[in-house]
C-alpha cells in the first residue's frame, strides 16, 4: 500500500507515492525557479496560482506513469505548515477533496519534520527502512529555515537552536541577487565558488556562546554588501567572493553541529534541505562525521529541496500509529516543530 502525498507549502508543486519504509514509488514535480527568476525571488501570489494549474494533472500524471491505482492507496498526506498561506491551501483543499472522494485517511504534516526524514528517503525497494529508531541530530537548512534539532524515535523533535535573522538559503540567495548571479542563488554561488579560493576574503562569522546552537547570518550579508560596493568591479572576481561567502555559511553551520555532537555525545546526524544540495556543505559534512566518528545522511540531491516524497514518509509513519487529521484542519502559515 502506498501514501500519495502532496507538497505545495512554497512555490514547488510536488506529488509521490511513499510506503512506510522510505520507498519511493515515483515522484513527480512541477518547478516554477523560471517563473520567479524575474522577480529574484519567490512571489506568493503567482505560486498559488501555478498550484492550482498544476496539481491535478500531476496526480493523475503520477498514477498513471506508475500505474497505480486508488485501490493500492491507503491514506494522503499533505503539507499544512509552515508555509505560504495560499500554497498550502491548494494542497490542503486538494487532499481533503480526495479523501472524501476516495474514502481515504489523510494526513497533515509539518514541512520541516518532512526534510529531517527525507535523509531516510530510497528509490529502490528496502527491506529495512534506513531511519534511525535512536536518537539523532538533524540540521535542516532551506530557504525558510536553518534549524538544528534532536530528534528522538522519530517523532519527538527538541530544537536545539535557529536562526535569529536570515535563514542559510537566504543567505545564499540575497548575496547572490546583490551579484545578479540569478535564482535559486545558493545553486549559482555552489557552481562558481568551485573555482575560488576559500581564504580570499574574510567574512565575519557569529561566535558561538556557551550552551547556544543559534544561528545568525545577517552580519555576513552585511559585510557582503559592503564589501561588494567597495570592490572596482566585483564581477571580476565573483569565484572567489563566492567561495569565500560559502565557506562562511558552512563553516557556522557545521561549527554548531560539531558543538552538539561533541556536547551531547550522539553520533548520528542528517543534514537536510535545499542547502543541504551544496557540495562544498556536503563535503565539509563528511570530513566532519570521520573526524568525530559519527553516522551520517544527506538526502540524494532530487530529495534535498521541496519534494513530496519526504512528506509521504512523514505521513505514512503517522498513519501506521493511527494518527489521522479531522476534515476541518487548516493551513498553517507560521508553525514550529516541538
Ligand atoms: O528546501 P528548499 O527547496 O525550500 C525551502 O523550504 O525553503 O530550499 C531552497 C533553498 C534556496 O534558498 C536555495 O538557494 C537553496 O535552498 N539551495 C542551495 C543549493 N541548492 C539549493 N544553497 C546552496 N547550495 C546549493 N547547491
Ligand atoms: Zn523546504
Amino acid at each position: 500500500m502506498w501514501v500519495l502525498a502532496i507538497e505545495t507549502s512554497c512555490d514547488d508543486t510536488s506529488v509521490a507515492l511513499v510506503d512506510s519504509k522510505g520507498h519511493v514509488r515515483h515522484m513527480l514535480s512541477a518547478n516554477q525557479d523560471k517563473v520567479h527568476q524575474p522577480f529574484g525571488g519567490v512571489v506568493p501570489e503567482i505560486a498559488g496560482r501555478n498550484h492550482l494549474h498544476d496539481l491535478l494533472p500531476l496526480i493523475n500524471q503520477l498514477f498513471s506513469e506508475s500505474k497505480t491505482n486508488w485501490e493500492q492507496v491507503s491514506g494522503i498526506a499533505v503539507t499544512n505548515r509552515p508555509g505560504l498561506v495560499g500554497s498550502l491551501i491548494i494542497g490542503l483543499v486538494t487532499a481533503k477533496t480526495l479523501a472524501v472522494a476516495f474514502k481515504k485517511p489523510f494526513i497533515g504534516v509539518h514541512h520541516i519534520e518532512g526534510h529531517i526524514l527525507s535523509a531516510f528517503l530510497s528509490e529502490a525497494p528496502l527491506q529495512e527502512p534506513l531511519y534511525w529508531k535512536e536518537p539523532f541530530l538533524a540540521l535542516v537548512v532551506s530557504g525558510g529555515h536553518s534549524h538544528l534539532y534532536v530528534v528522538k524515535d522519530l517523532k519527538t523533535f527538541t530544537c536545539l537552536g535557529k536562526t535569529q535573522d536570515d535563514a542559510a538559503g537566504e543567505a545564499f540567495d540575497k548575496f547572490a541577487k546583490m551579484m545578479g548571479l540569478g535564482y535559486p542563488g545558493g545553486v549559482q554561488v555552489d557552481r562558481l565558488a568551485v573555482k575560488g579560493d576559500t581564504k580570499a576574503y574574510a567574512f565575519p562569522r557569529a561566535t558561538i556562546k556557551d550552551s547556544e546552537y543559534d544561528f545568525s547570518f545577517s552580519g555576513l550579508k552585511s559585510s557582503a554588501h559592503r564589501l561588494i560596493q567597495s570592490l572596482p568591479d566585483p564581477q571580476a572576481v565573483k569565484e572567489d567572493l563566492c567561495a569565500s561567502y560559502q565557506e562562511a555559511i558552512v563553516g557556522a553551520l557545521l561549527a554548531r553541529l560539531e558543538k552538539a555532537i561533541v556536547e551531547l555525545k550522539i553520533k548520528k546526524f542528517v543534514i537536510t534541505g535545499g542547502v543541504s544540495a551544496n557540495s562544498r556543505l556536503r563535503s565539509q559534512a563528511q570530513e566532519l562525521a570521520q573526524k568525530r566518528k559519527c553516522e551520517i545522511i544527506m538526502p540524494a540531491l532530487k530529495f534535498c529541496t521541496d519534494n513530496a516524497a519526504m512528506i509521504g514518509l512523514v505521513g505514512a509513519l503517522h498513519l501506521e500509529r493511527g494518527e489521522v487529521s479531522p476534515h476541518t484542519l487548516a493551513p498553517e502559515p507560521r508553525a514550529d516543530l516541538t
